[in-house]
């Protein structure tokens, strides 16, 4: 006899559910991108001991018939894909016809369904992939979904779920995450003892921003949004031949991006603050954390990360979404194109909105390792590859975490006080439609953008939605904190027509605009200017270099030396003139201009360094733009007007309106700020003026 076998459906189900459920969260990931999917328009997740005891999702989405009940059960039953080529446009948040088997296979579970056309509701209980009753039950149109005593028979899998708080702390950032992406719609979440997200609907995403996470992270952020029709981007177009006149190649669609960035003066010492949905999905892309990386290269320091929350929308077919089983990776079809549109579009925001840095906002933004949306020890993702290790959390309070000055910016949602009594709960916060909206459809990205970036206060005309202020729950405040954030927006701008009063000790300028005091930092300003400098005379080959009186002789280890022949041709093109002058030593005889003595010494000594500390990591060591800019960087700090260096009127108005001129001129290369404004409000409120 042989001894392959077909395994029976609940070993395969059992085994389909140690990929897509890992922990409570991604049951919650799961039943919430089922219920988007039927169109919900109201979510309400209820969980009992983080999860482990009882997760309970009700959503008002079209609900399934007795047979469609059934069949859900079935293991590669879906009404999502219906050929092979429908997995080339995925359209909707879950296509594998996979969860619900897996779920029911490690749980007991409950399905309380109705569609509102046929006369009653089914009510079906399975347990451990076994259907025990199905009855008819009177229930309003939705779904409800109750899964309680998760991995029951998978004792080894319940082993290693975490504390209750930390499993918690993951259900709370996946909602969360939802949430984000669809501000249109009402989520809540609730524990046996609080409410930890109430967020009914809202017009747009600011408002949602607010709504979870309250005015002070609103006011750091900045909207972004820019579209890239596909048109022809990075593909050939068909020859003439192929060409059909009387059927006109489809519409190839955009590249969307909308969202809101971090300001340079907020700095994370990790990636957790960034978050990317694609299509309204939430995942982990190494491609795109890159783009946003460079995006900020030069604005922030290296070993920091902004606060990103990036909503991407594009055709279906340009993105492959059946890459993982947790559906949390993704491949697209041009890689570069998303990589440089994304990293383009922030960055052209961040050039073009140049935000001032708040003198009060800047003393408490030391560069911070913020669980960010997270609870702390909580994974970015459940079933991500970053998601682990979690290290155990026992502290029951985790996701309130506490508030330090030197943690005054925090995504983490705070947890809302309980609402005695019923939740109100209108007719009006429940729209039909909703679900996923494919990218095509035009006019609801139109209005999506539109919501997302017209002046605060307005409703959109015929919005119905109820508005942050007809809400009991949400403050008025809300609105003030959006136009504080947008007018924030502007600033950097009139560097060049400040007025400088005169140095603080020689070190920083003192200015004055219409705007508030502002305080430069005149090395930093000096080191910003030269930067961009260099990169653009190395750029055009235009490098002024000065003859040396003297060669500078350099002594250098033999593994610096080494390092200098891999950048020597580079520091030859930054107008340096180098030669070898013995085994050990280097004869500088030309330099940068505005590069001499111990400062070029030091200049050199630092790039050699930092290049030596890259051969380390081979893959950084090819990188031509990271040696450009890093030599530079160096070149520009090292040649830049000092600290205590007493300045002239005339060369302080002239260090404002070349700093006025650059594209960064929030901070220096290495990301340190250059002006602080204690601006007007700042000082009328310190007086008490208002
Ligand atoms: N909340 C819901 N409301 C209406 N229909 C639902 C709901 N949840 C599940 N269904 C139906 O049950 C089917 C099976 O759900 P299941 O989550 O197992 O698979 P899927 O969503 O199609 O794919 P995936 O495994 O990728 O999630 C769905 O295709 C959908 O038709
Ligand atoms: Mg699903």
């Amino acid at each position: 006899m042989g001894r392959i076998r077909i395994l029976p459906d609940q070993v395969a189900n059992q085994i389909a559910a140690g990929e897509v459920v890992d922990r409570p969260a991604s049951v919650v990931k799961e039943l919430l991108e089922n219920a988007l999917d039927a169109g919900a328009t109201r979510i309400r997740v209820e969980v009992e001991a983080g999860g482990r005891k009882l997760i309970r999702l009700s959503d008002d989405g079209q609900g399934m018939t007795r047979d469609d009940a059934l069949l859900a059960f079935e293991r590669h039953a879906t009404s999502k894909l219906r050929t092979a080529d429908d997995l080339l446009s995925i359209a909707t948040l879950g296509f594998r016809g996979e969860a619900l088997p897996s779920i029911a296979s490690v749980a007991r579970v409950t399905l309380e369904t109705a569609t509102g056309e046929e006369t009653t509701g089914t009510r079906m209980e399975i347990a451990g992939g076994k259907i025990l009753h199905v009855s008819d039950a009177a229930l309003p149109r939705g779904t409800t979904l109750t899964v309680a005593d998760l991995f029951f028979n998978t004792p080894a899998r319940r082993k290693f779920l975490r504390a209750e708080s930390t499993e918690l702390g993951h259900i709370t950032a996946l909602v969360t995450h939802y949430a984000l992406a669809n501000p249109d719609k009402h989520f809540e979440l609730l524990s046996a003892t609080h409410t930890i997200v109430s967020a009914p609907p809202v017009a747009r995403i600011a408002e949602r921003i607010y709504q979870i996470f309250g005015k002070e992270t609103l006011a750091q952020l900045l909207p972004v949004a820019a579209e890239l029709p596909l048109q022809r981007a990075g593909l050939p177009e068909p020859p003439p031949w192929r060409k059909n006149p009387d059927n006109p190649a489809r519409d190839p669609g955009s590249l969307r991006l909308s969202g809101f960035y971090s300001k340079p003066e907020l700095q994370k010492l990790n990636r957790n603050s960034i978050y990317i949905f694609i299509n309204k999905r939430l995942i982990r892309d190494r491609l795109l954390m890159h783009a946003i990386t460079e995006a900020y290269r030069n604005v922030i320091p290296p070993t920091s990360f902004p606060v990103v929350l990036l909503f991407l929308e594009m055709p279906p077919e340009e993105v492959d979404v059946n890459v993982h089983p947790a559906k949390t990776e993704v491949r697209f079809r041009q890689q570069s194109l998303v990589h440089d549109f994304v990293r383009d579009s922030l960055r052209t925001a961040l050039i073009k909105a140049r935000p001032a840095a708040g003198f009060l906002a800047a003393l408490d933004s030391a560069p911070a390792a913020s669980p960010s949306l997270m609870p702390p020890a909580a994974s970015p993702l459940p079933g991500s590859p970053d998601g682990e290790p979690v290290p155990p959390d026992s502290n029951p309070a985790a996701f309130q975490t506490a508030r330090t000055d030197a943690d005054a910016f925090e995504l983490t949602p705070h947890l809302p006080t309980p609402i005695p009594g019923k939740l109100p709960f209108t007719a009006q916060s429940f729209q039909p439609g909703g679900g996923f909206s494919g990218w095509n459809d035009q006019q609801a990205w139109g209005e999506a953008a539109a919501a997302l970036f017209q002046p605060a206060g307005l409703p959109p005309a015929g919005d119905c939605s109820p508005h942050p202020s007809d809400d009991p729950r949400v403050n008025p405040a809300a609105e003030t904190a959006l136009i504080e954030a947008e007018q924030a927006a502007a600033n950097l701008n009139q560097l060049g027509s400040l007025r400088p009063l005169g140095q603080l000790r020689e070190s920083f300028i003192l200015a004055t605009g219409d705007d508030g005091l502002w305080i430069i930092d005149q090395h930093v300003a000096h080191e910003r200017i030269l930067f961009e400098k260099i990169l653009r005379d190395r750029q055009v080959e235009k490098v002024m270099r000065q003859r040396l009186l003297m060669p500078l002789l350099v002594e250098l280890k033999p593994a610096q030396m080494v390092v200098f022949a891999s950048i020597a041709e580079e520091l030859e093109r930054n107008g340096f003139e180098v030669e070898p002058f013995g085994p050990q030593t280097l004869a500088v005889k030309a330099a940068p201009v505005g590069l001499e003595g111990s400062s070029l010494e030091r200049m050199l000594a630092e790039v050699i360094e930092q290049s030596s500390a890259d051969s380390d990591e081979p893959k950084q060591n090819h990188d031509l733009t990271e040696l450009r800019t890093r030599i530079a960087a160096s070149i520009a700090c090292h040649s830049a007007i000092k600290v205590n260096t007493p300045l002239d009127p005339a060369r302080m108005e002239w260090l404002l309106s070349e700093l006025a001129k650059t594209s960064h001129p929030t901070s220096c290369p290495h990301g340190r700020p250059i002006a602080l404004m204690y601006s007007w409000k700042e000082i009328q409120r310190a007086f008490h003026r208002i």
